[in-house]
């Protein structure tokens, strides 16, 4: 069984290949399913453990094919970007919700049970009004993005009850590190503003940059990933994964400019639309089930490790 390989679904991309290298680490084998639209080949290590399969969540037969002979799959393959989703709504659900679905099928012809989803904070909308959210606060997708994980999260309920599968179900608040792609408008923001301000590049940003977001260092979140493959069981209910703390767009800027000893030129633009206003994690269901490093990793030493410093 130990030998069996863990399918990581999206793992050429940034929180994937994290994955991956975290799980070699622990001794496992892996087999990765990725179309490489976001994802790179050379995020994977030369391991002869890692498999790439190159093929597309939105293609059954294709899914079924990686499916088969692992042991266990994290589903993270999806257009990560909100802003996509709202410019090209039937493209993006192709892989954000059909792929899912596609994923729990495979499992239950392939007799996989043991499933870890990355559903997202943008399922709340706004419902946060900047005060920590917990599991139960109502959901409110304002976007295709957020539409889609919820209904992806509602199928793999339906696929629990109707064919035992085991979902442990998170909902990542923004998630940041190495190997995050600085190079596209599309990519989290954290890349976006160190990539940029270590090519002395003009930042953009959306709105007041008085937006507030709860970030998490990829390193970290990994951790719960890996212990949630090798739970005993997994208890029912999504969980949030955050640290409970809010930055805004502009004190993420005045660390960057810390750690860096200075920034380029900041403009601002009109928002985007759809965008969430604060997000914050209350996480005591995180930190009930599962270890998290102690103390977290700061945004401080996170941006220090990003850039290098
Ligand atoms: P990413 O773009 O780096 O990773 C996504 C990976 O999925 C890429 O390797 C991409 O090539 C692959 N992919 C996309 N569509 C595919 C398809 N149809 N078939 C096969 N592979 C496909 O983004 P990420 O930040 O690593 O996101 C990973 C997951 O975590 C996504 O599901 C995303 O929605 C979710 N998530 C991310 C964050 C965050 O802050 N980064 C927060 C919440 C949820
Ligand atoms: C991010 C994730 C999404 C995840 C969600 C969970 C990405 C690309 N998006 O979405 O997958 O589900 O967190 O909370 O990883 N901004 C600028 N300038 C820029 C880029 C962004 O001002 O150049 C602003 C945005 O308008 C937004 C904030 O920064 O207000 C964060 O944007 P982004 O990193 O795209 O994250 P989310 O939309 O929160």
């Amino acid at each position: 069984m130990a030998d069996r390989p863990i399918l990581v679904t999206g793992g050429a991309g940034f929180i994937g290949s994290n994955l991956v290298d975290a799980l070699l680490a622990r001794g496992y084998s892996v087999r990765v399913l990725d179309n490489l639209s976001t994802g790179k080949r050379a995020n994977l290590p030369d391991d002869e453990r890692v498999e790439l399969a190159v093929g597309d969540v939105a293609d059954a037969a294709c899914v079924r094919r990686a499916m088969s002979g692992c042991q266990a799959v994290v589903h993270l393959a999806a257009v990560a970007s909100v802003q996509a989703s709202v410019e090209d709504p039937i493209g993006t659900h192709q892989s954000n919700l059909i792929g899912t679905l596609n994923v729990c099928e495979a499992m239950r012809a392939e007799g996989v049970t043991r499933v870890l989803f990355a559903s997202s904070a943008a399922v709340y909308g706004n419902n946060g009004e900047g005060e920590a959210i917990d599991e139960s606060t109502p959901t409110a997708p304002l976007t295709p993005y957020a539409a889609d994980k919820l209904a992806s999260e509602h199928y793999l309920d339906f696929y629990r009850r109707q064919h035992g599968l085991e979902p442990a179900i998170f909902r990542f608040f923004n998630i940041y590190g190495p190997r995050q792609d600085p190079a596209s408008p599309y990519s989290g923001v954290i890349s976006i503003f160190t990539g940029r301000a270590q090519k002395g590049m003009p930042i953009s940003v959306f709105g007041d940059g008085e937006q507030t977001r709860d970030f998490i260092y990829v390193g970290d979140l990994v951790e719960v990933l890996v212990q949630a493959l090798e739970a005993p069981v997994v208890e029912q209910g999504v969980v949030n994964v955050g640290l409970n703390q809010a930055t805004s767009l502009k004190q993420l800027l005045a660390a960057i400019g810390d750690v860096l000893g200075g920034l380029p030129a900041v403009s601002y633009q009109a928002p985007r639309s759809g965008d969430i206003r604060h997000s914050r994690a209350n996480n005591a269901r995180l930190l009930q089930r599962y270890r998290l490093p102690e103390p977290p990793t700061s945004m401080r030493a996170g941006l220090a490790k990003l850039l290098g410093r």
